[in-house]
């Protein structure tokens, strides 16, 4: 299956994502992981992306769109993928049209997971990440065994920089200003699901099971 995951920042497209990838065995596909992955690994990549994330601000799409263009050319997307956090603008939805057309393939479903704004700050304020695996957990929704281990691996959880109050705010005005837009451009080509997101996790992977039939 070749699904696209949208949604405002800690609607959990990530959480989200680590569940339906294990389930489908396909790949996911998160440009934000790639940005902050670059980061780690000092490339030349992650040094473009470093001040527009720090902002909350949207890397531009000529750099966005080259480093999906890439992944989504892999073997491993032949079956099918899950993008998470792409695209984010009109521009990255025409280009990924394009892309996905040249491979001689087409989206299968857009999922938009709905959470109200109100919720929003306190799951990114509270969220800690796997610096290992990558995993995700939240202080008080979802709490790791041991403080500030992972359950999964073992490995040290941490803050993401951005998900501080200030970077939130902007990246939310981002959200509702250049990504929103891309629901009605799903739902004109009659692509979108629409996923009540403020339920518990569980309840929100099965809504999205249900709604692309698994
Ligand atoms: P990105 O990493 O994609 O961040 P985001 O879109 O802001 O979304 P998040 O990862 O913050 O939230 P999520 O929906 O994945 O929520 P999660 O599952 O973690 O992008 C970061 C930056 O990179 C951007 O700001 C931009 O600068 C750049 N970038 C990335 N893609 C780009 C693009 N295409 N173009 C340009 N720039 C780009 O959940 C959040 C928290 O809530 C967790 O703690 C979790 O445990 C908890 N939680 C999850 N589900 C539930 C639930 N049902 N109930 C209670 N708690 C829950
Ligand atoms: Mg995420
Ligand atoms: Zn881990």
């Amino acid at each position: 299956m070749k699904i696209l995951l949208m949604g405002p920042p800690g609607a959990g497209k990530g959480t989200q994502a680590e569940r339906l990838t294990e389930l489908l065995k396909i790949p996911h596909i998160s440009t934000g992981d790639m940005f902050r992955k670059a980061q780690k690994e000092g490339t030349e990549l992650g040094l473009k992306a470093k001040t527009y994330m720090e902002q909350g601000q949207l890397v531009p799409d000529e750099v966005t769109i080259g480093i999906v263009r890439e992944r989504l050319a892999e073997d491993d997307c032949k079956i099918g993928f899950l993008l998470d956090g792409f695209p984010r603008t009109v521009q990255q939805a025409d280009a990924l049209e394009q892309i996905l057309a040249d491979l001689g393939t087409q989206l299968d479903a857009v999922i938009n997971i709905e959470v109200d704004k109100d919720f929003l700050l306190e799951r990114l304020t509270g969220r800690r990440v796997c610096k290992s695996c990558g995993a995700t957990y939240h202080i008080k929704f979802n709490a790791p065994k041991n403080e500030n281990v992972c359950d999964k691996c073992g490995g040290e959880l941490y803050q993401r920089n951005d998900d501080t109050l200030e970077t939130v705010a902007s990246r939310l005005d981002v959200y509702e200003a250049q990504t929103a837009p891309l629901i009605q451009y799903y739902v004109a080509k009659n692509l979108i699901k629409s996923i009540d997101g403020s339920q518990a996790v569980e309840k929100v992977s099965a809504d999205i099971c249900a709604a692309l039939g698994r």
